[in-house]
């Protein structure tokens, strides 16, 4: 697959495009029983979404038409202003997935996240979405976390790639982590989001949200 990797505000590529692309990639993902909250978007909420982060699109050198995309959005971790970016919007056209534009994608978000600094990036995704637990493990994210955040149908991993060495991106330290957040989770919530009686509670000590 010939793609052109680069940033939106780089191509002719509307944000129409990229919004179709989404409804086309998650509808499959409905499809296969997995809801995620990116199919309830109106196009001004996936304006307002992407507005500013950022955002790397692959285009079809034949067609000219986006095949991919991925955004990152940076967020601040205690005092520190852009610590990290959160992977949000990754998406490759059902027709060619698994020929490697997702890799492409990865390795210029992985590249924008080490010239901006970052120490890491964050990342989540169903524990149903198989194809999508496997590309992230083979990319280098680590699982580092579970939740019910209620975005979706199902439970959550979530994810750290590091791009800075740092205690919290040792395997020790996720593997911890993800056991602990991985009881607290199962006890507290279903995996639509409702609260368990243990759920209502810890939310009120703020142990979780
Ligand atoms: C996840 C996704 C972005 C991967 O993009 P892609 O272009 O298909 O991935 P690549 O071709 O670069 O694959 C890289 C590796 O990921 C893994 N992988 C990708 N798709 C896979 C699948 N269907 N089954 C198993 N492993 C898969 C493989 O290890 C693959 O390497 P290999 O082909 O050498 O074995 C794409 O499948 C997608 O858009 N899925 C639907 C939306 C989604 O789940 N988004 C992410 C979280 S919300």
């Amino acid at each position: 697959m010939s793609v052109i990797i680069k940033r939106l505000e780089e191509t002719e590529v509307t944000h129409e495009e990229l919004f179709s692309l989404i409804k086309e990639v998650f509808l499959k993902r409905e499809e296969e029983g997995i809801h995620v909250s990116y199919i309830d978007f109106t196009i001004d909420d996936f304006s307002l979404h992407i507005k500013d982060a950022i955002v790397i699109v692959a285009v079809d050198e034949g067609s000219g038409k986006p095949v991919g995309m991925v955004s990152l959005r940076l967020f601040r971790d205690g005092e520190v202003l852009r610590e990290y970016g959160y992977e949000e919007l990754l998406a490759v056209s059902n027709s060619v997935q698994r020929l490697g534009v997702g890799s492409q994608l990865f390795k210029a978000e992985k590249k924008a996240a080490s010239n901006l600094g970052l120490s890491y990036i964050r990342s989540d995704t169903s524990v149903k979405a198989t194809s999508s637990v496997t590309f992230h493990k083979k990319r280098g994210y680590i699982i580092d976390g579970y939740q019910s955040s209620g975005l979706t149908n199902t439970y959550s991993y979530t994810f750290i790639l590091p791009i800075k060495r740092s205690l919290k991106t040792t395997t020790f330290y996720c593997k911890v982590r993800f056991l602990i957040f991985f009881v607290i989770i199962r006890l507290s919530k279903d995996s639509e989001g409702n609260y368990y009686p243990l759920g209502k509670l810890l939310r009120k000590l703020k142990v979780i949200s």
